[in-house]
């Protein structure tokens, strides 16, 4: 804690600068605009512009899922990545509009989730599990050549930063992830959040080269790929209405091999879990 009541400059740390700067009795860190979200609050774009009345559309179908209108945030805000490829200061007032929140109450679900993106990405989110088993097996290797191969040895590419220009063709964004569940298969990747299992260097080299060859290779498990806003329209609820096109786009096989093995053996050996109520309750020692 410090007694320094110097208010922060604005600037590329002013984040860092900000905890100190705050002084007195108040320790909190908080969250200094994103440099492109300030350029967005400069740009000052009608929101019009950028969400069309399709776009409008959509927001209301979302809001009409729920009793309550706030209640709609976190698919509204996939609604607005599925436009712009990031929330931007935009996107925020657009929700905020719709679902009579302040920008703040809006903000602060947007900065809580590393799901939703605050400068523009790449035509494909690539994310790379670091997590403990994935790292272990592989994961940090494959995260770390990766950054070298987007970026180059120099200059590494940084945890969500964009190899080409964010929104055209063949762009990727990279970012390290925390446990995807999918630990039976390490080291995993996904790629706009659809699987890709047992990965190594090599084959996740052969992954990026092929998304920015324009190419989309077939996940694991899970939906076709598409691209990051494509993924984000699908995670906001929105489906192709026929049957058959449904099943090409987004169908695919949920479950892997490795995840049934151990039911399957219980089945064959007629294991099963005891019922509840038989099993004693531990001793608790009174504090
Ligand atoms: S540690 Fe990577 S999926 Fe769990």
């Amino acid at each position: 804690m410090t007694s320094s009541t110097a208010v922060p400059e604005p600037g590329p740390n002013a984040a860092d600068r900000t905890h100190a700067a705050a002084g007195g009795d108040v320790d909190v860190i908080a969250i200094a605009p994103d440099p492109a979200v300030a350029e967005g609050i400069l740009a000052e774009t009608p929101l019009e512009d950028i969400f069309d009345v399709g776009v409008v559309d959509r927001a209301q179908e979302i809001i009409a899922r729920y009793p309550v209108a706030r209640s709609a945030l976190l698919p509204m805000l996939h609604l607005v990545q599925s436009v712009q490829g990031y929330v931007s200061q935009e996107g925020i007032a657009f929700c905020a509009n719709q679902l009579e929140l302040s920008d703040a109450e809006v903000g602060a679900v947007a900065t809580f989730y590393t799901m939703y993106k605050r400068r523009p990405c790449g035509e494909h989110l690539v994310s790379v599990c670091t997590n403990t088993l994935c790292a272990a097996m592989g994961g940090d290797a494959i995260y770390k050549k990766l950054q070298t191969h987007l970026g180059s040895e120099s200059e590494p590419l940084g945890q969500n930063e964009t190899a080409g220009t964010p929104n055209e063709p063949g762009s990727i964004t990279l970012e390290h992830a925390e446990c995807l569940a999918a630990c039976d298969l390490a080291p995993v990747i996904q790629v706009n959040y659809e699987f890709f299992d047992n990965q190594t260097e090599d084959k996740a080299v052969a992954l990026v080269d092929a998304l920015q060859a324009g190419k989309k290779p077939a996940p694991t498990r899970g939906a076709p790929l598409t691209s990051f806003k494509g993924a984000e329209l699908q995670l906001a609820g929105f489906f192709p209405e026929d049957d058959r096109q449904y099943r090409t786009d987004v169908d695919g096989p949920s479950q892997a091999v490795e995840t049934l093995r151990g039911a399957q053996i219980a089945q064959e050996r007629g294991w099963v879990a005891p019922v509840a109520q038989d099993v004693p309750l531990p001793e608790v020692e009174k504090k």
